[in-house]
């Protein structure tokens, strides 16, 4: 779903919703002092780990250490998309949830009701249009049966300029309605024209089935393009949808794998072939959106190509954009069809059996990825073995640690044969910006944030020069100093509602890490608060410490003791340092 959704009502919505009911409602908590526990429901165990913090409105497995605010659970138990949580939790408090399109705020709901409008003409117009004869035939001779054409709602869009645009208009849409929702287009006089004309027309559904665009395709092959489909819209982004994945869902109740595809026809022929766990890209290349959302649904997927060199173009970009995504217990496999096939083309000749049998046999990931190396380098030389590693190299960074990452780097050794000391990746890169095993040691400004995400109350507490310490310049201060800054400004924000500020950032993920964190003193507001300012005291005299301490080690030392240079990297030796 597009537009952003303004920080200040995610803010309102999390001081709103109760996160102990929200669990307690799908997972029964008990009391356990200031908390609640139970089993945890990501992982198996047969005592309590999971606990929900109401002071906090975070929760948080000790076993196996997932944990987040009440956006995060639903995302997780429900595995729903970000908005879609929102949505979800503003339902349950009755709010409406706002978009900001252009800074102004636009609500989504009459577009998705013109679209669903537009489906069911669509829809009708495939039983009742005098035309619609020639569409029906087209499905059939593709092998389609209606009971399949219409389980994925297909339509037909008849041939002329305003069928569709004078119904809704009717109903009430306005010409600027229909453009927004891209099912017309305005010609040279400003009129709204529909964009889809005799076409067969495919709906194209959000996770929970509400129809956001559609694609069209031409009933005669010769006629260009092949298939028209919705433009970007406020609620359809081409980059991050995937045709079929609603039907998907529906069809199969535990889904395990998916299989990911190019075509509209070839998710609608492989589900009439019983094979309902296709979805397909809408015309574009796999982006890292698509991996991310397809992996909150199952954790297998087989990215399916033709066998032609655009076909393995697609299959490298999918890798590429999925390796940062391959947790342990994930993976993906590569099916390459034989060139001049689609799956369409395919399941119909073979049948389930034989193509089923092909998915068994689809690549995995590590062959893949050699092979395609391999067929780069002579690998049978010391220089292309060397050059295969260092093609590898770049991309097994991508992969986040964990033994997936640890087997593909002995496998790289392997293919490589070279002495397993020269090949050492570092554990953390750039390239994975955002790590989520990160561990982390308490230090004092650690803990200092700890306290403030626990008792957000600190910050209204403390006495002005307590700020002195944020003349620092490390990014942890920075942070700490914004956190202080957020409470000052807004006493009201839960925990919860300022680590959905830095959802999905660097600061985001230690954050969370931190509110994990039980505070080591007792319970009573005077030791948090002279803990909290203990803290933040000596946080500037270390500062200050910092700032002076390479002068003072030069003088008392005498500066002729160092060269220049080495008294320069002393003097910038204190100054970069991380969270
Ligand atoms: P293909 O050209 O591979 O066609 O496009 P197809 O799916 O096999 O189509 P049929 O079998 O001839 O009906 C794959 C996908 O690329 C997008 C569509 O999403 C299509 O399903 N596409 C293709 C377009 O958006 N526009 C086009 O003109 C062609
Ligand atoms: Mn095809």
């Amino acid at each position: 779903m597009a537009g952003r959704i303004p920080r200040e009502f995610i803010d309102q919505l999390l001081s709103r919703v109760d996160l102990v009911e929200i669990v307690n409602a799908r997972v029964p908590l008990r009391r356990a002092g200031q908390e609640f526990m139970a089993c945890c429901p990501f992982h198996a165990e047969k005592t309590p780990s999971f606990t929900v913090s109401p002071r906090k409105q975070f929760y948080h497995c000790f076993g196996c250490g997932v944990h987040g605010t009440a956006i995060g659970f639903l995302m997780a138990y429900e595995r729903l998309e970000f908005p879609e949580a929102v949505e979800d939790l503003a339902r349950l408090v009755g709010l409406e949830v706002p978009r900001t399109a252009g800074g102004s705020s636009v609500s989504t709901q009459p577009l998705l009701d013109w679209l669903a409008q537009a489906d069911r003409f669509f829809r009708q117009q495939l039983r009742t249009h005098p035309a619609r004869q020639r569409a029906v035939d087209y499905l059939r001779q593709r092998g389609l049966t209606g009971q399949i054409a219409a389980s994925f709602g297909i339509g037909y869009a008849p041939p002329g300029w305003d069928n569709l645009s004078q119904t809704l208009h009717q109903a009430g849409a306005t010409p600027q309605d229909l453009i927004d929702a891209g099912l017309a287009s305005r010609d040279e006089q400003g009129r709204a024209r529909d964009r889809f004309r005799d076409r067969i027309t495919f709906p194209i559904r959000d996770r929970r089935g509400r129809v956001i665009a559609f694609g069209g395709r031409a009933l005669d092959s010769e006629l260009t393009p092949k298939y028209l489909n919705s433009p970007e819209t406020l609620v359809f982004h081409k980059g991050t949808e995937l045709y079929g994945l609603h039907e998907a869902r529906s069809r199969t109740p535990h889904l395990q794998r998916l299989l990911v595809v190019e075509g509209y026809m070839d998710v609608v022929a492989l589900a009439q072939h019983d094979i309902p766990y296709t979805v397909a890209t809408l015309g574009t290349a796999t982006t890292s959106e698509h991996v991310e959302r397809l992996f909150r649904v199952v954790s297998d997927l087989v990215f399916c190509f033709d066998g032609d060199r655009a076909g393995r173009a697609a299959a490298w970009r999918a890798l590429e954009v999925a390796l940062p995504y391959l947790r342990d217990g994930r993976q993906i496999g590569f099916l390459l069809l034989p060139e001049g096939e689609d799956p369409d083309t395919l399941i119909r000749r073979e049948g389930r059996v034989a193509f089923e049998r092909r998915l068994e046999q689809a690549m995995s990931l590590a062959d893949y990825l050699f092979s395609a190396l391999r067929a780069q380098v002579d690998p049978n030389t010391l220089a292309g073995r060397a050059r295969l590693a260092e093609l590898a190299r770049p991309l097994l960074e991508k992969l986040p640690d964990g033994h997936f990452r640890d087997l593909m780097e002995e496998r790289l050794r392997q293919e490589a044969q070279l002495v397993s000391t020269r090949l050492r990746l570092p554990a953390t890169t750039t390239s994975n910006p955002i790590d989520h095993n990160l561990r982390l040691t308490r230090t004092p400004l650690r803990k200092a944030i700890a306290l403030l995400l626990y008792r957000p109350e600190l910050a209204q507490q403390l006495r002005d020069d307590a700020l002195a310490f944020q003349d620092g310049d490390e990014p942890g201060m920075k942070l700490l100093a914004s956190l202080i800054a957020a409470w000052r400004t807004n006493p009201q924000l839960t925990t919860a509602a300022l680590l959905e500020r830095y959802r999905d950032t660097r600061e985001g993920v230690i954050l969370e890490r931190l509110a994990t964190w039980e505070p080591v003193i007792a319970e009573g507001n005077y030791q948090f608060a002279q803990e909290f300012s203990d803290i933040l005291a000596a946080l500037d005299r270390r500062n200050d410490l910092l700032e002076h301490l390479p002068d003072m080690l030069l003088r008392r030392v005498s500066p002729r003791a160092f060269s220049t240079e080495e008294q320069e990297v002393l003097r910038n030796l204190t100054k970069v340092k991380n969270v």
